[in-house]
C-alpha cells in the first residue's frame, strides 16, 4: 500500500523499490512458512497493530529506518533460541542480512537527503 501510494504521488522509483522489497519480504514470509510446517509446526493467526501509512517519503524513510533497526535487534535475539536448528538458523541468516541491507539503505537516504537537501532527493526518487 505504502509503495502505491509513492506512486500516485509520482514517486515512481520508491514506489518500484518498496513494491520490489514487498515481494521479497513475501517470498521470505513463504519460506518460513514452508519450513514451521516441514519442521511440525502450527500456524497461528494474530491480529496485528495497523500500521501508518505515509505521503510524506522522507517521514516515512525514518520511520521504516527505526523498523529495521528495532526489527534487527529482535532477529538477533531470535538467532540465539535457534542455534541447534542449523537449516533455519542459516535461513534467518540470509533474512538478517536482507534485513541490514534494508537498514543501510535507509541509513545512506536519510544521510543523502542531510547532505543534498529534501527538494533534490525528492526529485531524485520521483524521476
Ligand atoms: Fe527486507
Amino acid at each position: 500500500m505504502q509503495a502505491k501510494i509513492f506512486g500516485s504521488l509520482g514517486f515512481k522509483k520508491l514506489e518500484a523499490k518498496y513494491l520490489e522489497h514487498a515481494k521479497e519480504e513475501g517470498e521470505f514470509v513463504d519460506q518460513f512458512i514452508d519450513r514451521l510446517l516441514d519442521s511440525g509446526g502450527e500456524l497461528k493467526q494474530e491480529a496485528v497493530e495497523a500500521q501508518t501509512l505515509y505521503n510524506d517519503p522522507i517521514e516515512f524513510l525514518k520511520a521504516d529506518y527505526n523498523v529495521s533497526v528495532n526489527g534487527i535487534e529482535l532477529l538477533r535475539k531470535c538467532m540465539d533460541g535457534i542455534k541447534d536448528d542449523i537449516t533455519t538458523f542459516d535461513m534467518m541468516k540470509v533474512y538478517l542480512k536482507d534485513e541490514e541491507d534494508d537498514m543501510y539503505w535507509s541509513e545512506e537516504q536519510l544521510g543523502l537527503i542531510e547532505l543534498i537537501g529534501a527538494k533534490p532527493w525528492l526529485i531524485k526518487t520521483a524521476l
